[in-house]
Order: C-alpha cells, then sequence, then structure tokens
C-alpha cells in the first residue's frame, strides 16, 4: 500500500471547513490524512475538533516567540518534520510568512469566500452584497505573498439574491467551500494539477 498523502490543516477559528475535510475523509471520498491540525489561537473550535477526533494539534503563539522569523521557521519546521505534502489553510487568519511559503512552494492552498480577484481580504461576503454583486462564490488558490492573490486552483459560483445579507450570502458560500476544498485537495493529492507561472491547470 503506497504511502498516504498527508495535509497540514492551520486554522484560527470556527473549523467548519477542517469539519467539511474530515467528514469526506470518513465518508471515503478524500484518501488523505489529516496530519495534524495547527492553530495560532489557544482556544478555538478547530482545535476542540482535532482533539475529539484523535488528530494531533499544534497550537504556536506568536507571543511567544522572540520574532516574526522565529515564529514562521518554527512552523516551517513543524511541517518538514512530519513530512507534510499539502498545507491546507482553513480560516488561518495570519500572512504566510516567506519562510513557510519558500520551503513549501506550491504547496500551500487556501479558501477564499468569494470569486477572486474581487473582494480579497476580510468580510469578502459583506464586500460582495454591498458592492451589489448577482454572483459570488468561493475560490481555492495557491497562496503566494499577497493577500488572497495566488494562481486559482477552482471557483464555484454562488448567485447573489436581492435581499441577500452578508449572513444569509455567507451560510451559502459555506456549503459550497466544504465541498470545493476536498474537491481541491483531491486533485492535488492525486498529482491532477499543475501549475505554470499564473495559471494552474487540471487533468480530470
Ligand atoms: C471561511 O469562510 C473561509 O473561506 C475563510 O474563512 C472562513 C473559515 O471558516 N478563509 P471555518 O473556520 O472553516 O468555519
Amino acid at each position: 500500500m503506497g504511502k498516504k498523502f498527508k495535509i497540514a490543516v492551520l486554522a484560527s477559528g470556527r473549523g467548519s471547513n477542517f469539519q467539511a475535510i474530515l467528514n469526506n475523509i470518513k465518508s471515503g471520498n478524500l484518501d488523505v490524512e489529516i496530519n495534524v491540525l495547527i492553530s495560532d489561537r489557544k482556544s478555538t473550535k478547530a482545535l476542540e475538533i482535532a482533539r475529539e477526533n484523535n488528530i494531533d494539534t499544534v497550537y504556536f503563539n506568536i507571543k511567544e516567540f522572540p520574532s516574526r522569523e522565529e515564529f514562521d521557521k518554527a512552523i516551517a519546521e513543524e511541517l518538514k518534520r512530519r513530512e507534510i505534502d499539502l498545507v491546507c489553510l482553513a480560516g488561518y487568519m495570519k500572512i504566510v510568512g516567506k519562510l513557510v511559503l519558500d520551503t513549501f512552494k506550491n504547496r500551500i492552498i487556501n479558501i477564499h469566500p468569494a470569486l477572486l480577484p474581487s473582494f480579497p481580504g476580510l468580510d469578502a461576503q459583506k464586500q460582495a452584497v454591498e458592492h451589489g454583486v448577482r454572483y459570488s462564490g468561493c475560490t481555492v488558490h495557491f497562496v503566494d505573498e499577497g493577500v488572497d492573490s495566488g494562481p486559482i486552483i477552482l471557483q464555484q459560483v454562488v448567485p447573489v439574491e436581492q435581499n441577500d445579507t452578508e449572513e444569509s450570502l455567507a451560510e451559502r458560500i459555506l456549503k459550497e467551500e466544504h465541498k470545493l476544498y476536498s474537491k481541491a485537495i483531491d486533485l492535488i493529492s492525486k498529482g491532477k494539477v499543475r501549475i505554470e507561472g499564473r495559471k494552474v491547470f487540471i487533468n480530470e
């Protein structure tokens, strides 16, 4: 039997995307191993979910490190030591440092609740509602040094209704996030994703 494709999930909060990945693994729809859940916050739902499911957890408190570089180094070392194949950001609220990006070049992905490059950064669903767009959605992309700016892997469109609020739109987008993220992880784990500059090619 071949070695399982190992992923690490980095989360700062609620962890519903993490939970969805876990559910897809349990139901046999995704054949990867979640090796570790890393959080930059001490008490998060994501950490709880990991513990309940016997997944290793690591909490990195940035305040305990003398510098941002040392914090990044600790994360990179942890991921290297565990021989992680793919790092999945799921509601991780910190910018990923250059050292981690260089160590895991093209092996860090993120999910964002908008159709990038529209509405990057915080409150993407609110931005979409306030702008009055007819369609929003979610995007899985590779992480680069910018904010939500890396090469796009998959996107799912979600129509915006006239009476949508930030909350109602966020809820419908989240349902799609939960499917899209696992799909992207599946494709990458099967070697079906190739990146060339800004463009991502998928061999289905
Ligand atoms: C999601 O909307 C994701 O797109 C964004 O942060 C949120 C995290 O939610 N990056 P959760 O912690 O996975 O529930």
